[in-house]
């Protein structure tokens, strides 16, 4: 028999992405609804072990639909990854009566939540809110299209400038471990080239291409490149294609934290008020330890071991697709 919840507790942890407010309003206003008390847990397991945990009514969420951030705030918290560090956040969380919880982040926030249910007696339910996009078992997470709107607008922006002046850009993007945002935003501004962590970058290839491009005179090139790539982020691609293309005018523009803010999506608000709402009603079902996903429009729970475990994947044919579209 599952035990019935009564107290929840809702946080945010690791990057922040646009759609987590969404995502918190979803899960207190849907908490209530069913009867239950739901806390805040601010800077996400940090504020779980200094008992900054802040008791959550529906008015509390008002008016954060649309904003980016997190009321919540966040934080990439070093010291659950210590037991020690659980066993003080686990007892914050029994003083307060909280006997369950709702945990909107990414990859690291989910393997927190992962040795956290192990040793104590809680379910955790993860929300995947990450604009890297990185997380097995969802087609979606918050934040992602955001981001990579963000980036589209920048990158267009910079192909004006580009063509007026023929020069080669190379644009990095966010994702230190997934290329997702590189991939959608490459695609959809027409890039030439796109490079990720999860494809080995062969830039004999990328540098015979330039230089056969310029042998044609078409001079204007875009190169998005994820931060991870595995050879090294835009300034370390500038250096060996400069090298290689001494008369070719190279300059790079790095996107950064621009990426992980503003105002979310339609598609973003919309995913974290689902996914909010399943949330709490996988607690009230007695789930635990999964995290709410979409895959193919349909709501998902997903053991957050097996979400931790495995690691998404881009196929050879997007590149084929890049290739093909861009010559
Ligand atoms: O949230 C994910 C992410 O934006 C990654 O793409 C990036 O590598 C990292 O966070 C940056 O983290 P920080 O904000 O700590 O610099």
């Amino acid at each position: 028999m599952a035990k019935k919840v009564s107290r929840i507790g809702v946080l945010t942890s690791g990057g922040d992405a646009p759609g987590m407010n969404a995502a918190i309003r979803a899960v207190v206003r849907t908490g209530i609804y069913h009867g239950l008390e739901v806390y805040g847990v601010m800077r996400g397991y940090q504020g779980m072990i200094e008992e900054d945990i802040v008791r959550m009514e529906g008015r509390s969420v008002a008016n954060i639909i649309q904003r980016g951030g997190t009321i919540l705030k966040t934080a990439r918290c070093k010291d659950f990854y210590e037991v020690e560090g659980r066993k003080k956040a686990y007892a914050n969380l029994r003083k307060k009566g909280i006997d369950g919880l709702v945990i909107i982040g990414g990859d690291g926030s989910f393997r927190g939540a992962v040795a956290f249910s192990q040793e104590f007696d809680i379910p955790c339910i993860g929300i995947a809110g990450t604009i890297d996009k990185d997380i097995y078992g969802s087609d979606f997470t918050i934040g992602f299209d955001t981001a990579v709107n963000t980036a589209i607008q920048a990158i267009d922006k910079i192909r004006d400038t580009m063509d007026a002046h023929d020069r080669i850009f190379i644009i990095e993007v966010m994702g230190r471990d997934a290329g997702y945002i590189a991939l959608h935003s490459g695609i959809a501004t027409g890039a030439e080239n796109i490079l990720i962590p999860e494809r080995k970058t062969n830039i004999k290839d990328i540098i015979e291409s330039l230089q056969e491009k310029e042998r044609r005179k078409k001079l204007v090139n875009l190169i998005v490149v994820a931060e991870g790539d595995d050879f090294g982020g835009a300034y370390e691609i500038q250096k060996i294609l400069q090298e290689n293309l001494p008369k070719a005018e190279i300059r790079v523009a790095i996107l950064g934290h621009i990426q992980r803010g503003g105002s979310p999506s339609a598609i973003d608000r919309l995913i974290a008020s689902r996914m909010g709402y399943h949330a709490v009603e996988c607690l009230m079902e007695g789930r635990h330890n999964v995290f709410v996903g979409i895959l193919n429009n349909k709501m998902h729970y997903i053991p957050l071991e097996k979400a931790v475990k495995n690691k998404g994947n881009i196929g050879g044919e997007w590149m084929k697709i890049v290739k093909i579209l861009a010559s």
